[in-house]
């Protein structure tokens, strides 16, 4: 049996507002990271909200280890760590100190509770600042302990929202590299993400949401596949100006099958990146864009997004 089985979930905040979670339906298996990756307001947060049972779904249901997330709550929690996107932690008190009043919450206690803070210090790297008051860390080492307390108890399930947004890259390896070890332990791991690299590293198998939906699903094999004999180009302009039009007007040439812009780049999927290449320029030139950089790209995820959505991945 999978350890997460969500079927047709879906979220409304306000009666007549939109679908945040339109109907989204995977399973995760026993010792499997399964990440989902999407833009800003697919409704990643809101998956993990209704799976940590912090939100009743408007329709459909999960389960967790069998229990129903609408009507067995707190047997879902108790296999369960979370770690929220939005830190959770109290500024005026130690790391130490939130990692023993977050336990404490969870029901652990004595000794067990005592080493297992040890041990979360140790791997997160706080433990020499760990009697510090949180409000004097950097944001790397709040991303940190947020991470530490989620997975105080080494919870079976543990659902990771967007960990490593906003932080150094040595922080980001650390998590990464955790998450990683958390496989190792036998932990099922759910991980939200909007960075493709991530996803990439990390994961199993992928789901990716855009809009409230699961768009499409697989390992990063079956997904990259679903690009078909397209080739990714990517050019990068030094202007910013004009990126936009430039991509409207190569997604309309023969060949092109898709092309998107964002931060000073055209990205385009074409059957042959060699053939689109002349003709790209030509329109480039043709808008007085300068290109500062060409480069044909194995498809990934990034394209994968953009051949199921026209759009970037990217903001
Ligand atoms: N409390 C709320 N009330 C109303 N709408 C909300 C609320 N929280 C989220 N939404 C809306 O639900 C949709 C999904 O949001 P959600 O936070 O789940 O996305 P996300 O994938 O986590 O995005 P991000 O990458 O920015 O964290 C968005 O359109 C968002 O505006
Ligand atoms: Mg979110």
């Amino acid at each position: 049996m999978p350890v997460v089985t969500v079927q047709e979930l879906s979220k409304r905040y306000t009666p007549q507002g939109p679908l945040a979670v339109d109907g989204v339906s995977f399973a995760i298996e026993q010792g499997e990271i399964f990440s989902l990756l999407g833009p800003n307001g697919a409704g990643k947060t809101t998956t993990i909200a209704m799976l940590s049972t912090l939100l009743s779904p408007t329709a459909g249901d999960a389960w967790v280890n069998g229990h129903s997330v609408r009507a067995e709550p707190m047997e879902v929690r108790r296999s369960i760590g979370v770690v929220p996107q939005e830190l959770a932690l109290y500024e005026n008190l130690s790391a130490r100190e939130n990692l023993r009043f977050w336990g404490e919450m969870r029901g652990l206690q004595g000794r067990a509770l005592a080493e297992d803070i040890d041990h979360k210090l140790e791997l997160t790297g706080l433990r020499e600042r760990a009697g510090e008051r949180v409000s004097t860390y950097s944001g790397g080492m709040k991303r940190r302990l947020n991470l530490a307390i989620g997975l105080l108890g080494t919870p079976p399930l543990v659902l990771l929202d967007e960990p490593t947004v906003a932080i150094d890259p040595q922080s980001r390896r650390h998590i990464l590299d955790w998450v990683k070890s958390m496989r190792v332990s036998g932990q099922t791991v759910l991980y939200t993400t909007h960075y493709m690299e991530e996803a990439q590293e990390l994961s199993d198998r992928i789901g990716i949401m855009d809009q409230g939906r699961l768009i499409a699903l697989g390992t990063l094999d079956e997904l990259v596949d679903l690009v078909g004999e397209h080739e990714t180009l990517v050019l990068s302009l030094v202007q910013e100006e004009g990126v936009e039009e430039l991509a409207t007007r190569l997604a309309a040439l023969e060949g092109v099958a898709q092309a998107s812009a964002s931060d000073g780049e055209v990205t385009l999927n074409a059957l042959s990146a060699q053939r689109a290449l002349p003709r790209a320029l030509a329109e480039a030139g043709a808008l007085g864009l300068v290109v500062r950089n060409i480069e044909i790209r194995e498809p990934n995820l990034e394209t994968v997004f953009l051949h199921l959505t026209g759009r970037a991945l990217r903001d």
